[in-house]
């Protein structure tokens, strides 16, 4: 039977259909990428913003018509608006056959031989904290590199920022077994990994039993994961995503600043430059706080750059607050930033709170920092004129097929025509000769 898998959210969630994937391959179900090949449909959904759900159930609503085509079809939710809505899904959706929660989706063969079985509709949904170590199958999505890897190495989130939903949908934060990541990051640097991508929903709290606090100075076991991934043969970059601010203390930026192989690039969600608004938002740090750590990571690694995640419009937020947030974008001077309006969830603190801010406003204030985020990468892009980058050659650009694209450690997407040699996978040098807001353009030297 075909399987067709279709992922909606964050990286964790590529992730986990991958590892979905892996185990249906192994079990002779075929993966395909076109769902009117397939005789199974699995949603992989989202729920961190209420767009992020509507999006999934319009498509899920849309696919009612091919079932009546081909009743025989067999439709399921997975991932975390499955484990947010659960069986009230069937009440909307009444042609899907099963809803399984984000702790629960090893069980999906099982499952699967259910319905195939008898067919009746099915939800799993409790035991959301169980580990899920046994997710360490790969397999391939069309889409990803040959030469690049998620592993994921921490599950669930501790923390309860008062807007956010995942804390609810993901469970309680775990962490894996150093040696399982390691030997994973081995089979995957023998099998032609260049470059991994370590995934938490706060990765940098990897190995530290799920405590809310911070490490004390001195204690970082991402970092001595990190030093480990290190020395693995074969593997020539280290990225990782989302750290909180908080967990990185001098040994872990100084263990960044040593490694070699670990990328000049951070994603340091910020979510708001106001410290008023950060405390109301159960962000455990301050402006100056996130100020000191950019500042000690460009002391140990000076050509870093940085991307963010930020909330317009969060309840209460002023214009003062949001010229703070505005103020801290340009101190920092980011490469990238993700900027969200506000989505009150059901069941978050922040969802009951006063002030909720108008549509129109949050709509404007997300404006406002997009236009101010592209004219700072288009001055910064502009600084890389001339300079020679190291670039991990990702395959033919999607815009301009004769030419190639790849990404510098940096994480600069460098276009540049190729050579009769060219390979993805490979390691060249590209001095830049052009830029834009997003793209650097070059020659191979
Ligand atoms: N664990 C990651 C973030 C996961 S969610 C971290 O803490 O960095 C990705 C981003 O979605 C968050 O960083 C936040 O900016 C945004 N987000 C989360 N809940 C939201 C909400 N209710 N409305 C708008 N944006 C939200
Ligand atoms: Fe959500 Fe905060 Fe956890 Fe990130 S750290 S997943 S924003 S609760
Ligand atoms: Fe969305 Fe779940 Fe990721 S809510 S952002 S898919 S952890």
């Amino acid at each position: 039977m075909n399987v067709f898998i279709k992922t909606y959210g964050c990286q964790m969630n590529e992730r986990d259909s991958e590892a979905i994937a892996g185990m249906l391959a192994s079990r002779g179900y075929g993966i395909v990428d076109r769902e009117e090949t397939a005789d199974i449909l699995i949603f992989n959904t989202c729920s961190v913003r209420e767009q992020a759900e509507r999006k999934a159930v319009g498509k899920i609503g849309f696919i009612k018509k091919l079932k009546k085509q081909r009743p025989e079809l067999i439709i399921g939710i997975m991932g975390c608006m499955a484990q947010h809505l659960g069986e009230k899904l069937f009440d909307d959706l009444p042609h899907v056959d099963f809803v399984i929660g984000t702790g629960q989706l090893h069980k999906l063969p099982e499952v699967l031989d259910s319905i195939i079985a008898e067919r009746r509709q099915l939800a799993l949904l409790t035991g959301g904290e169980e580990v899920l170590t046994s997710l360490g199958t790969h397999y391939r999505m069309t889409g990803t590199g040959e030469f690049q890897a998620y592993i994921a190495v921490t599950r669930g989130c501790n923390r309860f920022c008062s807007y956010c939903i995942v804390p609810y949908v993901r469970g309680r934060e775990v962490s894996r077994d150093i040696a399982d990541v390691v030997a994973e990051a081995e089979n995957l640097a023998a099998a032609g990994v260049r470059e991994i991508m370590l995934l938490g929903q706060n990765v940098a709290a990897f190995g530290l039993g799920g405590d809310t606090d911070p490490p004390p100075e001195g204690v970082s076991p991402f970092a001595d994961l990190l030093a480990e991934l290190n020395r693995i043969q074969g593997l020539c970059r280290i990225r990782f995503i989302s750290p909180y601010p908080s967990y990185f203390n001098d040994k872990l930026i100084r263990t960044l600043g040593a490694l070699d192989k670990v990328c000049h690039n951070v994603h340091l969600p910020l979510q708001s430059g106001s410290d008023r608004i950060l405390k109301k938002m159960n962000r455990q740090y301050t402006a100056e706080k996130y100020l000191e750590i950019v500042a000690k990571l460009r002391q140990v690694m000076p050509d870093i750059t940085f991307s963010t995640d930020i909330i317009v419009g969060f309840p209460g937020e002023t214009a003062e607050d949001f010229n703070a947030t505005r103020d801290l974008m340009r101190k920092v001077g980011y490469d990238n930033a993700f900027i969200f309006k506000y989505s009150p969830r059901s069941g978050t603190p922040a969802a009951e709170m006063e002030g909720q801010i108008p549509q129109a406003v949050r709509e404007e204030r997300n404006q406002l920092l997009l236009k101010e985020l592209t004219d700072y990468t288009l001055a910064h892009n502009k600084t890389y004129l001339g300079s020679v980058q190291e670039v991990l050659i990702e395959g033919p650009s999607r815009r301009n097929p004769g030419r190639w694209s790849g990404k510098t450690g940096t994480f600069k997407v460098v276009v540049f025509k190729p050579a009769p040699e060219t390979a993805s996978g490979d390691l060249v040098n590209v001095k830049i000769i052009r830029s834009t807001a997003a793209t650097l353009f070059g020659e191979l030297v």
